[in-house]
């Protein structure tokens, strides 16, 4: 890696301290590789003999010894109803999410810097992978998170040892109070875009999506969008791949897919804006998109623009069909945030905005296992607390 650069204004900053957005303007900072000198010798054919992880794509990732659990080169499963589909399935990543790929790659410079305490203000899963990630790399962690996160994103907070504070309030409140108390405190802020590494991280989904298809681009990627770093991770990840000589000028369609009850960057879409406002009283059951105003919205939008995609908002109801029915077809049991994948590709697929039989990648981010107390309200699975096990044979149903 060579230096960090401002994706608003192109300052180019050191990556030998600690860094966190653009000094001048607060923009989302990048970091940059001579990519020139490495096309040599980081070829396609080098990949072939490399562990299975998204450390393989070692030449363009932070370059300290990885923290790693073995996150990444998710399975690229074909679909079993939509020929030329593709899911790429982010719940089997270590916590099971994809946000294991960013806190990765954040917390292996964290300790190389030499950090001790990290504050994260985080939707669920971001917590979750941060604090294993803390643990692995034997760092405090500082976690701020809405007080209705999915159970399981409590549970594991808790038990990887991390400082666990919920909020009476969003991810935006979550924020606020990081930023608050951070120097007092001594944490380094590991927020979505606020520091320059969680984007490389997810950067190789890009990598891996090109190398699954055997290097070519699909027609579109559909992507459930939070805070959009996997959105931006990707598009990074195809410059350099060009740049690298790996993939030519082609480039997918990017679609951001959002909640009805939170649509900023689909609001933003719609009224052309470059920006997004912030999404006053969001609320829906895929908790990871549930973020009012994005940090990297300005850069969002302009990959949508560029790409050729589009931003589109579906119901929570929609949601949890298409996770019944991804469980039902796919054998997939999917996040909430993950399902609303499918619903936007049978909305572009019944609009002609995609053919039958082009080909498209739909992200299912995270596993349904972390959202068991969520869908099992949504689907009226709600069981009594003890269980009741003096009535054998008695059956507690039908479901
Ligand atoms: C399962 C899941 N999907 C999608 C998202 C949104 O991710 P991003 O911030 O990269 O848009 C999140 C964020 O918390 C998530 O947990
Ligand atoms: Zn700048």
């Amino acid at each position: 890696m060579t230096y960090l650069e401002c994706t608003r204004c192109g300052e180019q900053l050191s990556a030998e301290n600690p860094q966190t957005v653009c000094p001048k303007d607060g923009g989302v900072l990048y970091p940059r590789y001579d990519l020139a000198a490495l096309k040599a010798r980081f070829t396609r054919a080098s990949l072939a003999q490399r562990a299975p992880t998204m450390w393989r794509y070692a030449e363009v990732l932070p370059e300290p010894q990885p923290v790693s659990l073995g996150e990444g080169f998710t399975p690229l499963l074909p679909s079993r109803e939509y020929p030329n589909v593709f899911i790429k399935d982010e719940g089997l990543n270590p916590t099971g999410s994809f946000k294991a790929r960013g806190l990765s790659a954040a917390v292996t410079m964290v300790k190389a810097y030499g950090i001790k305490k990290v504050a994260i203000p985080s939707a669920g899963n971001a917590a979750g992978a941060m604090a294993a990630y803390a643990a692995a790399a034997g760092i405090e962690a500082h976690i701020f998170m809405p007080k209705d996160v999915p159970q399981a994103n409590h549970v594991e907070c808790v038990s990887y040892g991390a400082h666990v504070n919920l909020v009476n309030g969003l991810i935006s409140d979550c924020a606020r109070i990081v930023g608050e108390r951070k120097v007092a405190e001594g944490w380094f802020d590991v927020s979505t875009l606020k520091e320059p590494y969680r984007v490389e991280g997810k950067k190789t989904m890009g990598y891996e999506v090109a190398e699954q298809l055997g290097w070519r681009m699909p027609q579109g990627i559909i992507y459930p969008t939070g805070g959009g770093v996997g959105l931006l991770g990707m598009w990074k990840a195809f410059d350099e791949m060009e740049q690298l000589g790996w993939i030519g000028k082609e480039r997918p369609r990017m679609i951001a897919v959002q909640s009805t009850g939170c649509a900023p960057i689909v609001k933003a879409w719609n009224e052309g804006k470059a920006a997004s406002e912030p999404w006053s009283q969001a609320a829906t059951l895929a908790a990871g998109l549930r973020v009012p105003k994005p940090y990297g919205d300005y850069i969002i939008l302009d990959i949508l623009r560029k790409s050729g995609g589009v931003a589109l908002a579906v119901t929570d109801d929609e949601i949890m069909e298409a996770l019944q029915h991804w469980a039902r077809v796919e054998g997939i049991f999917a996040a909430p945030e993950g399902a609303a994948s499918l619903v936007a590709y049978r909305k572009l697929l019944k609009s002609g905005f995609f053919k039958p039989g082009d080909t498209v990648v739909l992200f299912n981010t995270g596993t349904g296992l972390k959202y068991i107390d969520v869908i099992a309200r949504a689907l009226k699975l709600d069981r009594p607390a003890t269980p009741q096990s003096r009535q054998i044979g008695g059956i507690i149903g039908p479901f």
